[in-house]
This record gives C-alpha cells, sequence and structure tokens, in this order.
C-alpha cells in the first residue's frame, strides 16, 4: 500500500500526465496543501460520511476514521422503512439508536434518511389498500419515528427521490405505493407532518442525477424544480434541498444547468446540502493515481457549480473509505481493480477527492 506521500505524488504525477495543468484551480489545489496536514483536512467543517453497522461495530479503524473527519453522520440504512417496520406493527430502532449513540458520543450530529422513498420498502406495504390505510400509516410512521429523535436528529430526508430517472413531463412523480394511493399529495402531507411533530427540525427534498449534462438529466431538473417551486408557492413546510452527489465518472457536470437550478432554490431560500457524494468510477481508466484525479476533478466541477451560487451548508459522502461502499454492489469494475468512489482509500489514506472537498467546505461564502 502507497504511504500518504506516494499517494499523492503519483496522483501529482498523474494530474501532469492528464494535462491538468498546475496552475489550473484543481492542480493549485492538489499540489498547494498536499502534506501539511497533520490534523484532518475537513476537521471543524460540516463534513460527514454514511455510516456501515458491521465495520462500525467491529473496525476501530473506521471508527477512528469518522473520528478523525467527521462533524455528521447517516445511516446508510437503519431508517430506511425496511429496517426500521418488518412487520405494520413493529418499530426496530436498533441501529438509529446506536448511531445516535455514536454520534453524540463523539460530538458529532446525526442526519435522518429518509422517510419517504419508493425503495427499501417492506413487502408488507405492498397490500397497503386505500388512500386512508396510506395516510394513517404515513403519518403514523413520520410521528412515532420523528418524535423519537425530536431535538436530536435535527435534519431529515423527509422525501427522497420524488422524481423518475427520465420524467415523462414537469409533472411527473415516481410511482411508489404513496403516489398510488395518495397521489402528489403524499409529498406536502409527509413535509406538514414532519414539522408538526419537530417544528425546528430542518426538513430536506432529496434527489439524485440532476446535475449531468444531457436532455434526460435536464427533463430531471426541471420537474424537481417544478415540485419544489410548487411546495413552497403553497407554503409547504421545506427548508433544504439536497443532491445527493451519486457522480459519474464518465458523465460531465453541466456547471450552467447545476448552477442555475441552486439559484433558484436559493432564490426560493432553501438550503444546498449535498447528501450522498461519491464518484461512481467503472467507466474510468484503471491506474489508481489516475482514476482518483478524474474523480477529484468531477467533484471538484460539482461542487464549483453550487458554490457559484450558494453557500455549501454541509457536505456528506456516501461511506468515507473505499473499503467500505455500495458502489460495487451495482457498479462493480470489470477490470480487477477495486472501485475507488470515496475521499479515503481502503487504507484510509486522503486522496485528492478529500482535498477537493475540504476546499470547498472551507471557502463557504
Ligand atoms: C443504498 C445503500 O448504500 C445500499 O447499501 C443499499 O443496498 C441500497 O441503498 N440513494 C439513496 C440511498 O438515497 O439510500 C441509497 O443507499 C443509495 C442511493
Amino acid at each position: 500500500m502507497l504511504s500518504r506521500r506516494e499517494t499523492i505524488l503519483s496522483s501529482l504525477k498523474a494530474a501532469t500526465a492528464l494535462g491538468l495543468a498546475a496552475s489550473s484551480p484543481l492542480g493549485t489545489l492538489l499540489a498547494g496543501n498536499a502534506f501539511a496536514q497533520p490534523t484532518s483536512p475537513v476537521a471543524g467543517l460540516p463534513y460527514g460520511a454514511a455510516v456501515r453497522d458491521g465495520p462500525l461495530d467491529q473496525e476501530a479503524d473506521y471508527r477512528a476514521a469518522l473520528v478523525r473527519h467527521c462533524s455528521q453522520i447517516v445511516g446508510e440504512g437503519g431508517l430506511k422503512w425496511y429496517d426500521l417496520r418488518p412487520t405494520r406493527e413493529q418499530f426496530v430502532y436498533t441501529a438509529p439508536d446506536k448511531h445516535i449513540a455514536f454520534a453524540t458520543a463523539h460530538g458529532m450530529s446525526l442526519r435522518g434518511h429518509t422517510l419517504v422513498w419508493y425503495g427499501a420498502m417492506p413487502d408488507w406495504t405492498k397490500s397497503i389498500a386505500s388512500a386512508s390505510e396510506a395516510e394513517r400509516l404515513l403519518v403514523g410512521h413520520i410521528e412515532a419515528v420523528m418524535g423519537r429523535y425530536r431535538g436530536r436528529i435535527k435534519s431529515w430526508d423527509v422525501v427522497n427521490e420524488a422524481i423518475p430517472d427520465d420524467p415523462a413531463s414537469r409533472s411527473d412523480i415516481r410511482p411508489s405505493i404513496w403516489q398510488q394511493r395518495l397521489g402528489e399529495s403524499h409529498i406536502a402531507l409527509a413535509l406538514r407532518t414532519a414539522a408538526r411533530v419537530d417544528p425546528a427540525a430542518q426538513l430536506v427534498i432529496n434527489e439524485y442525477d440532476i446535475e449531468f449534462v444531457g436532455a434526460r438529466f435536464r427533463r430531471k431538473r426541471e420537474a424537481f424544480l417544478r415540485l419544489i417551486r410548487d411546495l413552497k408557492l403553497r407554503n409547504v413546510p421545506l427548508h433544504a434541498v439536497g443532491l445527493q452527489g451519486h457522480l459519474r465518472g464518465e458523465l460531465a457536470i453541466d456547471k450552467e444547468g447545476l448552477s442555475a437550478f441552486i439559484a433558484e432554490c436559493r432564490a426560493m431560500g432553501l438550503a444546498v446540502l449535498v447528501t450522498e457524494l461519491d464518484v461512481i468510477d467503472d467507466k474510468l481508466p484503471g491506474p489508481p493515481e489516475v482514476r482518483d484525479i478524474l474523480v477529484a476533478s468531477r467533484v471538484y466541477d460539482f461542487l464549483d457549480a453550487i458554490r457559484v451560487a450558494a453557500p455549501l451548508d454541509s457536505l456528506l459522502t456516501w461511506g468515507i473509505t473505499d473499503k467500505h461502499t455500495w458502489v460495487p454492489i451495482y457498479f462493480k469494475r470489470t477490470d480487477g481493480f477495486i472501485n475507488r468512489p470515496l475521499p479515503l482509500d481502503a487504507a484510509y489514506q486522503p486522496k485528492p477527492m478529500m482535498q477537493v472537498i475540504a476546499h470547498f467546505l472551507r471557502d463557504r461564502r
């Protein structure tokens, strides 16, 4: 395994090989403060990561990396219906209780992910047969879960992934049991219920695939903006937009389109969070030092486009180390190299991506 110094040096060499001018913003950034940080480059900044139960329980290095770098965490699972509600009657809080205990013990905050999502729904919810039953279950779930963590979980992804991947129109909403039984009104119902249960909580609507160049992604951005505008026009409580940020190594960031989207959100008084940042690198070249630079440059473009239009209030990566990430589940490389989507490598060494994150969090205007 390369030492930190060797990792950075080989990345700098790779940057040059990739024609990344040392004078370019990213080149300067990577060269500028490569070795100087005994402490975490993101210490004291609103940086956090998604945590996974196995390593949280079993791996001291993993816990040490979280404590060293993070001021907040989010459960990769644990607060999803699938984990919380194995049956209609049961609420299982084992994982979130453990996450909040770990966070509290280390002076971190815990984000809540997620109350309303089409994904990770237990089978029994397929039997929800009417609008009144759906409303009772949805409201009851939010009352119970947000009630339990009131004042302790201060920011919630209330609604996750409400827009389809390629919306047929700006008013298209992704199919789910809630959409099926209650229509689009389930979104306002969830946000109003959340605001009633914990009036101090930051209520977030979270989405992905709105940052890339291409017609499909532009349509998704427009449909997401239509939904957000409509909620604000109807005074539905909503405080922030969450950009998941599952970037694709092979897709360029639509900096203009993304900045314009963010500017519109800011104009509606919404905060902007990055909630699940990683770079899906299965289609990038193999050698790690080259790939790490390409990964860092995608993150640079993404955060730069956001920064143009808004201060970055909070940034979480979907995991912290390449050792524990969801990416190989769905985007495994075929060349035998491991995926490298996160700010720390599998030996918990910071990569250029971590410097880019630190740069933009430090430079919050
Ligand atoms: C993912 C987890 O990382 C995986 O372990 C699980 O198998 C599926 O869900 N968007 C989200 C996250 O909002 O909750 C998803 O997490 C990744 C995409």
